[in-house]
C-alpha cells in the first residue's frame, strides 16, 4: 500500500503540490488526471523519487521514501517499482530478450541461466511470442508497448507506474494498452497508478480516479461518482475531454 500525506513539491516559484494526500491501496488501478503541465509525471516520478519532494511523507510498505536519502532504502522500494514511460524506450540496439532481461540484470539475482525463460514467460503474458531476436525496429509501434510493458514486469513489481501510456497511439493501439493494463492488475495482482490527461481512459479503467488541480486532488472517486461530480475543476475538466455526466 501507498500512503502519501501531505506532499509538497515546487520547481523554483512554481508550486506543483502544495499538500496532496492520499492512499493507493493493494490491488487497486488508481489514476490521475488533469491536464497537461498541472504535475502528473511530477508526482509518478515523486513516487520512485526520481524528484525529491520538499516535504510530507510517502510510505511504501511502510517505508517513507519521500525525503529520505537513505540509499538502500530508496534502492530497496524502487525494486517494488515497474515503470513504463511514455515513450517505451527500448534500447534500439538490443534485441527484445536483452531489453527484456535487462531489468532481470539490473534488479534481481536470477541467475543468467533462466533469462530466456523468464523472458518467455513475461513476453506471454503481453501476447508475443517468437520475437525475441527482434530489434525494436522490426517492431510495430503496439509491440513495442508490449514489449517496453514485458521488460517493466520482468522484475515482478509490486506497483506499476504508467507515464501517458496511450498518448500518441491510434486507436486500435490504445484499445490493446487499456486491456493491458487491466490485464497486469486482474493476472499478476500488481497495484497500479497510471497519469494521463485521457479522462475517459481514466474512467474507464480505474478503481478509482484523482483530479490534480491547484497543488491538490481536486476530487478523489469512484468513475461513476466522478462523473457526477459538484467540483468546478472536474466539471470543466469534463466538459473540455467531451464527457457527459451520466
Ligand atoms: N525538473 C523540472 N524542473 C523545473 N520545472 C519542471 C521540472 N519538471 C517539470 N517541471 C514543470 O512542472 C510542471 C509540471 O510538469 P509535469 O509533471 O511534467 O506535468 P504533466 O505531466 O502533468 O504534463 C510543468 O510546468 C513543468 O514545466
Ligand atoms: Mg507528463
Amino acid at each position: 500500500m501507498i500512503e502519501i500525506k501531505d506532499l509538497s513539491k515546487a520547481f523554483g516559484e512554481k508550486c506543483i503540490f502544495d499538500g496532496v494526500s492520499v492512499d493507493i491501496k493493494e490491488g487497486e488501478l488508481f489514476s490521475v488526471i488533469g491536464p497537461s503541465g498541472i504535475g502528473k509525471s511530477t508526482f509518478i516520478k515523486c513516487l520512485i523519487r526520481l524528484l525529491k519532494p520538499d516535504s510530507g511523507s510517502i510510505l511504501v510498505d511502510g517505508q517513507d521514501i519521500a525525503v529520505t536519502n537513505n540509499e538502500f532504502t530508496l534502492a530497496k522500494v524502487r525494486r517494488s517499482f515497474g515503470y513504463l514511460f511514455q515513450e517505451g524506450a527500448l534500447f534500439d540496439s538490443l534485441t527484445v530478450m536483452e531489453n527484456v532481461a535487462f531489468g532481470l540484470k539490473y534488479l534481481t539475482d536470477v541467475p543468467k541461466a533462466d533469462y530466456p525463460r523468464i523472458v518467455k514467460e513475461k513476453l506471454a503474458l503481453v501476447g508475443l511470442k517468437d520475437v525475441e531476436q527482434l530489434k525494436p525496429s522490426e517492431l510495430s509501434v503496439g509491440m513495442k508497448k508490449r514489449v517496453s510493458l514485458a521488460r517493466s514486469i520482468a522484475a515482478e513489481p509490486k506497483y506499476m507506474l504508467y507515464d501517458e501510456p496511450t498518448t500518441g497511439l491510434d486507436p486500435v493501439t490504445t484499445g490493446m494498452v487499456k486491456e493491458l493494463i487491466t490485464d497486469m492488475r486482474d493476472k499478476l495482482g500488481i497495484t497500479s497508478v497510471v497519469v494521463t490527461h485521457d479522462l475517459s481512459l481514466a474512467l474507464e479503467i480505474s478503481s478509482r480516479v484523482a483530479m490534480l488541480y491547484d497543488g491538490k486532488f481536486a476530487e478523489v472517486a469512484e468513475p461513476a461518482k466522478f462523473r457526477q461530480s459538484e467540483n468546478p475543476a472536474v466539471k470543466e475538466f469534463m466538459e473540455i475531454s467531451h464527457l457527459s455526466r451520466k
